[in-house]
């Protein structure tokens, strides 16, 4: 008899942009439930160190633990990168970052074996991406390129027109010049600068957007491990909860640009533990 498991998915980001990874859950696993959590009043990650990212990501999964999640999506790049070890060696349930699956899909994808990776700082200078290339495809070449502009511009709804045109040229010079075929959108607010970005480095590269991919893994991993729900059931509709760590209202302003709708209610979160 197969078994399964009725309790939702736990997903967090450092705020909205992890609702690209929701958007694609919902799309593979619509039978699913899931918690989604906003760290709105630290973001930004992709500026800190290490050992902030670490602390505020364990907060994160202890919050998703009180709400009774069956596995966690790390939805963040910078926290998939900085805590994602540290995640996986000191909790028991299932645990997947953004890094891997992206990985996955660009070593499928490229023809050349040149790849780029955009990202925060905290992202490029971890080094997750090249670690990770180098155990799953040594040969491929790798070029990194931090772009902390976007994410401001992308909040700002600035997402193409003739600023986000020229930060863009400027950024993807290295990688024009390095001739990828491959591009990962190594950020949570990167996907919806895929117009822009496809534009300046031209429809010969190919942008591999991790959300789908993730939301794949995750849904495999679940089978795996006799977690799913059952799908194909009549009643299946996608179900979340919804919370942010400030007061919500830019939250629900902004949310319907991640996630194509508007979440309802969103709820003030509090993950400190003390
Ligand atoms: N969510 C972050 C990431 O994917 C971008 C925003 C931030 O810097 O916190 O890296």
């Amino acid at each position: 008899m197969p078994t399964f498991d009725k309790r939702p998915i736990g997903v967090f980001d450092s705020g909205l942009g992890g609702l690209t990874v929701v958007r694609a859950l919902a799309r593979v696993m619509p039978e699913e439930d899931l918690v989604y959590l906003g760290d709105t009043a630290r973001v930004p990650y992709g500026n800190k160190s290490r050992e902030t990212v670490v602390r505020f990501s364990t907060e994160n999964v202890l919050f998703l633990l009180r709400q009774g999640v069956k596995m966690i999506v790390v939805a963040c790049h910078t926290a998939s990168s900085y805590a994602l070890p540290f995640l996986e060696r000191h909790f028991k349930l299932p645990i997947l970052g953004v890094i891997e699956p992206g990985v996955e899909t660009a070593i499928r994808w490229t023809q050349t074996g040149r790849v780029g990776v955009i990202g925060t700082q905290a992202t490029v200078s971890s080094g997750a991406y090249l670690r990770t290339f180098k155990r799953m495809a040594p040969k491929i070449k790798v070029v990194q390129v931090a772009c902390p502009l976007f994410v401001p511009l992308v909040e700002e709804g600035w997402c193409t027109g003739p600023l986000v045109d020229q930060v863009a040229e400027r950024y993807l010079k290295p990688l024009k010049r390095a001739r990828i075929d491959t591009l990962i959108l190594g950020c949570t607010h990167y996907p919806l600068l895929k117009q822009t970005v496809g534009r300046v480095l031209g429809s010969h590269v190919r942008l591999v957007d991790s959300a789908q991919q993730v939301a794949i893994k995750a849904k495999e991993l679940l089978i795996t491990q006799g977690l799913a729900r059952p799908n194909g059931l009549p009643t299946a509709c996608f179900n979340g909860r919804f919370f942010v760590t400030d007061e919500p209202h830019h939250f629900e302003k902004m949310a319907k640009r991640f996630l194509g709708w508007c979440p309802r209610p969103i709820l003030k979160a509090d993950v400190s533990t003390t």
